[in-house]
């Protein structure tokens, strides 16, 4: 599917966290508990600078425009910022060492980031001008790539 050209950054790193969305559910189906750890971890040390960046990018971004137009996008928006809230949520366990949810957080990632691409974005693509879509994407500032540092 052929995406404007202001919604590719975020589609960019939708197919980054398809990416971690499968390998969440892959390690916890192994159940091997020394990977499930270390997966947590790097989930909780990349979560507020990749995935949070992105999360509020979006709320502030393309679903305050979408939700504007009220009806079928605004309900859809509603639906996506709670699983952004989830997301969250399981994020704070793992912070918390609870591990227990990498296969739920893995489970939501990848049906979250599908309704995006296959469901809002189509709807944006189709409602809103270029110049609309720039603006409500112009704060986005792409992930930093991940370092071995941690910095
Ligand atoms: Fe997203």
């Amino acid at each position: 599917m052929k995406r404007r050209p202001e919604l590719i950054p975020l589609s960019k790193e939708h197919h980054e966290s398809l990416v971690l969305a499968k390998k969440c559910q892959h390690i916890a189906a192994a159940g091997k508990h020394g990977d499930i750890e270390l997966l947590c971890q790097q989930i909780v040390h990349t979560f507020p600078g990749k995935w949070e960046q992105h999360f509020r990018s979006e709320e502030t971004g393309i679903f305050s425009l979408a939700e504007a137009c009220g009806g079928e996008m605004a309900i859809l928006c509603g639906q996506l910022r709670q699983e952004h809230d989830r997301l969250r949520e399981i994020h704070r366990a793992m912070k918390g060492g609870d591990c227990s949810g990498l296969n739920a957080f893995g489970e939501l990632l990848q049906t979250h980031t599908r309704k995006e691409e296959r469901e809002l974005f189509p709807l944006l693509e189709a409602s809103f001008s270029d110049e609309q879509l720039r603006l409500a994407t112009a704060k986005h500032r792409p992930q930093r790539p991940a370092s071995p540092s941690g910095k």
